[in-house]
């Protein structure tokens, strides 16, 4: 078993999980957070924070952006709700889908609009099964994610997502959904291997898999450009260079998870972009709308497109389809949001202020708690390790990262503990440099606490 499998099994074992601490939760309730201005939230009893996780990767403006209010005012009083089942839809849903495929990270012929990024992932399970029945290929169904991968929690979003706190006891995952290695050299490395060599041997095991299973089973493989609720993993240069001729190989296709990742948030538009994906298919959500609605998008390539089209004239339909889906008020704030990541040129915005969030980032790989710093563009974790030399992290049930983020929170910073005892920073893209720096200073002083408290 290597190190990530022992961190996850003890995890399971000792039944804790470093998202929370249900005594404590118990005793002091919920953080109640009342309003928001900037990249700051306040609690209902009066203290400021900074929002250094973006809510959950997602606010991207911050929480006081007008445009987008007035943005969602204007289409309520224009058409609060129209839906885009049998042969309907509204403009802003269209205009939103053309923009989408313009900026999209690969050519694209159509995005498919639902709610969140769990539908957005289970929609694209649905397409990827009925494309390989209309190509005549019933058996090609299974799909493979990554241990630590995070999809959503949804039935089938959630048979991707490889976080045993996710699946326990919900009987998940389904079958046809499998597994492979977590591309976290830190964490998963062997000693003495080094970054090549570990990129081989994960991608080597991958196709030991394919073909362990059957190339001909296997219809997609399931990716974050960077990993975001497993732990922020960032893979090796090499990894997505060498996974996908794999892929190619073997005829499986490849969906890029861009809810975390996409607009911007790596220092490109997608994170296919930053590590040179080029996907079959694309997921997104999150930033798509800043947060302000739910909201999120699927696209296809030309060739899956056209066999859904053939497929459907076989039944008369394409049969799916939510009520929500292209919400004319969420696709106008979504379009909004596009505009405004346009106009103000939030992707320079971001290549700039993350040169001061990758320096204080990297610099916390000193700190004596901290056995990695990772990060790209604005996404960032560290990892809490007991012992730096032997990367021996701490009894699950001393739930360190937990206790760094409670003394980061007392300090006025929100940050997450996330699985392998890391924890995430991502704060809202609109972020300033001096901003940055308070957002480190806090979070240095809370692992500087939590030190005390754990040595
Ligand atoms: C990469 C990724 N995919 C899918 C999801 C699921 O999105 P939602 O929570 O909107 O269902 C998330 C949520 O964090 C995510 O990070």
């Amino acid at each position: 078993m290597n190190r990530a499998d022992a961190i996850a099994e003890k995890d399971i074992a000792y039944n804790v999980h470093p998202y929370t601490n249900l005594a404590l939760h118990e005793q002091q309730g919920p953080l109640v957070i009342d309003r928001g201005e900037g990249i700051y939230v306040w609690d209902d009893t009066g203290n400021k924070y900074i929002e250094g996780l973006a809510g959950l990767w997602c606010a991207s403006l911050g929480f006081s952006e007008p445009r987008l209010v007035e943005a969602a005012v204007k289409q309520f009083e224009r058409l609060p709700f129209s839906h885009s089942f049998a042969h309907r839809t509204t403009a802003v849903t269209t205009t939103l889908a053309e923009k989408l495929i313009e900026i999209a990270p690969a050519p694209m012929a159509k995005a498919y609009f639902v709610n969140s990024g769990s539908e957005a992932i289970d929609t694209a399970i649905k397409i990827i099964w009925y494309y390989n029945n209309g190509l005549g290929r019933p058996e090609k169904k299974k799909l493979i994610s990554r241990k630590r991968g995070y999809h959503g929690v949804t039935v089938a979003a959630g048979s991707l997502t490889a976080i045993p706190l996710m699946q326990n006891d919900f009987d998940l995952p389904l079958d046809r959904m499998i597994s492979t290695d977590t591309p976290s050299f830190y964490r998963c490395g062997e000693e003495g291997e080094t970054e090549e060599q570990f990129t081989n041997r994960i991608v080597d095991n991958l196709e030991k898999l394919i073909l362990a299973e059957g190339p001909e089973t296997i219809a997609a493989f399931v990716a974050e450009p960077v990993m975001g609720a497993g732990g922020v993993v960032v893979p090796p240069a090499a990894y997505f260079d060498k996974v996908q001729p794999l892929l190619k190989k073997y005829d499986i296709l490849l969906l890029a998870d861009e809810v975390i990742c996409g607009f911007c948030r790596t220092g490109n538009w997608w994170g296919s972009q930053t590590y040179d994906i080029q996907p079959d298919i694309v997921t997104c959500a999150k930033q798509l709308s800043a947060a302000y609605l739910p909201i999120g998008a699927v696209m296809v390539s030309q060739p899956i497109y056209q066999t859904l089209v053939e497929q459907s004239k076989k039944h008369g339909a394409f049969g799916t389809g939510n009520t929500y889906g292209g919400h004319p008020v969420a696709c106008a704030v979504a379009l909004e949001t596009l505009a405004i990541y346009e106009e103000r040129d939030i992707l320079a915005h971001v290549r700039d202020v993350s040169t001061t969030f990758m320096q204080r980032l990297l610099s916390l790989g000193d700190h004596p708690l901290v056995g990695e710093a990772r990060g790209v563009g604005l996404i960032g974790g560290i990892e809490i390790v007991q012992d730096k030399a032997t990367k021996a992290s701490y009894d699950p049930t001393t739930k360190a990262a937990f206790k760094v983020t409670q003394r980061a929170l007392a300090h006025g910073l929100i940050v997450r503990p996330l699985p392998s005892d890391s924890i995430g920073i991502c704060p809202p893209l609109v972020i300033s440099h001096d901003e940055v720096h308070s957002l480190f200073d806090k979070l240095k002083a809370g692992l500087d606490e939590a030190m005390q408290e754990l040595k």
